[in-house]
């Protein structure tokens, strides 16, 4: 999908993001507690890029648990940023972050950030070589051995013979937890989910991360088709 129809669609869904997906607290909550701790060496004073930061979930998490870190969140959506830039001041840490409405492309190389989330981001990129350098993008702008956490929806869904696939399990969560409950809605995620979302092998991911610029990504933390990383940047990247 248009990167320009992928920020619509945010825009119009971020009035009412947090409310419907924080249904799945539990699944994030788990993705927020293994972050902290594969984040937990980095320096008092680190400095963590947010790209894809939505509404802020992650960054809202780490705030809390490091009280001295501070943020960048990268956001195209204006609507997704403001939401999180008032959950942020209601939080009282507005003051460690920064809010930069845009892409990647955007924020300077200065290759200065300790650390680096993307929470549900590249898998809105289709084309395996632009969703590597998506991630090419973040390592330039790490500091050496900067760590990635990196996560999205992966997973064999096509299922076999009367082996369904983890989409069906994936559908069934959304039902179960109330997260959607009209089945119009449901029809049009299993839709969306082959063919404007690039759900792929977890192994492929981690070789599209590696291809980015890091190295061996370590898939931690799984639950339903959500699957997250955490990787190095490698020593042979240069900024570009
Ligand atoms: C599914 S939301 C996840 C938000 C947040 N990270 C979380 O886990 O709650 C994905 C976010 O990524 C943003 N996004 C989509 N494509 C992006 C890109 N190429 N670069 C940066 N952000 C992007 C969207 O606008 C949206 O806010």
């Amino acid at each position: 999908m248009q990167q320009e129809k992928i920020t619509a669609i945010f825009d119009q869904q971020a009035a009412t993001y947090d409310e419907k997906w924080g249904r799945l607290a539990p699944i994030n909550g788990a993705l927020h507690l293994l972050t902290g701790s594969v984040l937990s060496g980095l320096p008092t004073s680190a400095r963590i890029l947010c790209v894809g930061a939505g509404t802020g979930a992650e960054i809202l998490y780490l705030a809390r648990k490091f009280p001295d870190w501070q943020f960048t969140a990268v956001e195209p959506s204006a609507a997704m940023l403001e939401v999180f830039r008032c959950r942020a001041e209601e939080a009282g840490i507005a003051s460690r972050c920064v809010f930069h409405c845009g892409y990647l492309d955007s924020l300077p190389q200065d290759g200065s950030f300790d650390a680096a989330t993307s929470f549900l981001v590249s898998q809105f990129i289709l084309d395996r070589t632009d969703r590597a350098g998506f991630f090419h993008g973040i390592a330039d702008r790490l500091r050496p051995e900067g760590i990635l956490v990196s996560s999205d929806l992966a997973g064999d869904i096509s299922g076999t013979g009367d082996r369904p696939g983890l989409l069906e399990v994936w559908l069934k969560v959304m039902r179960g937890s109330g997260t959607i409950v009209d089945p119009g809605e449901i029809q049009q995620m299993r839709e969306a989910y082959t063919r404007d979302v690039a759900v792929l092998l977890p192994r492929e991911v981690g070789e599209i991360i590696a291809l980015g610029g890091f190295d061996s990504p370590l898939l931690f933390f799984q639950a339903g088709m959500i699957h997250a990383w955490h990787a190095k940047r490698s020593h042979g990247q240069t900024d570009s």
